[in-house]
């Protein structure tokens, strides 16, 4: 059986892509494509490291969802991964792909998550409330904004003398951990979505 191919979006550093390209690409999956919002996204250098064909998108240009859409068509895309991605998801492209997109968020969703909740942001809005736990969330994308069904969670504790960029850190590590595992798991095939539950086979 062939691998799934992943198109993966990004906007930034791409660390979270990097922890695919180092542990699912052409083992679990192929990483087929990367997209990102930013033309000047370090992840673009990271994709490019590893021969996967890169496109950059002016997300506010008309009718950019059909330029995804067929980019996606042509490559033959199984599945996508939202890895840093800093824009909204098209409506076509959540039509088009139920149940088949992937977000990383910092925080433990519900909590600190939503429109004005992104990158450091999320951290500092955490240690501000001063919760003992934060950690990462892997969910799919439906058409709100970090609102999909939920795939897999992980807590880190919260310190006293934590600051947002260490609490960033020590987060990140965890996305790194369980969009990894999760990313495995649809290579597989063992999610299953029932209504807003999701169930992960072994
Ligand atoms: C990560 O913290 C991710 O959760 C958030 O943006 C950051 C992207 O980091 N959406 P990177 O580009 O993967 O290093």
């Amino acid at each position: 059986m062939s691998l799934k191919k992943i198109a993966v979006f990004i906007s930034g550093s791409g660390t979270n892509l990097q922890s695919l390209l180092d542990s699912i690409h052409n083992k679990y999956g192929e990483i087929a494509l990367v997209v990102s919002s930013n033309m000047n996204a370090y992840g673009l250098t990271r994709a490019k490291a590893s021969k996967v064909s890169t496109v950059s998108l002016n997300v506010g240009e008309l009718g950019y969802d059909s330029v995804i859409l067929s980019l996606l068509k042509d490559s033959k895309i199984d599945f996508i991964v939202l890895a840093g991605y800093m824009k909204k998801i098209p409506p076509r492209l959540i039509e088009a792909y139920e149940n088949r997109i992937i977000n990383i968020h910092p925080s433990l969703i519900p909590s600190f998550c939503g429109p004005s909740y992104y990158g450091i942001k999320v951290h500092e809005k955490a240690i501000e409330y001063g919760v003992k736990l934060s950690g990462a969330t892997v969910h799919f994308v439906d058409e709100g904004m970090d609102t999909g069904p939920v795939i897999m969670q992980e807590a880190v504790e919260v310190d006293y003398e934590d600051d947002g960029k260490s609490l960033q850190k020590k987060v990140l590590e965890v996305e790194h951990r369980i969009l990894v595992e999760s990313v495995k798991k649809m290579c597989q095939e063992k999610i299953v979505v029932e209504g807003r539950k999701v169930k992960i086979l072994p």
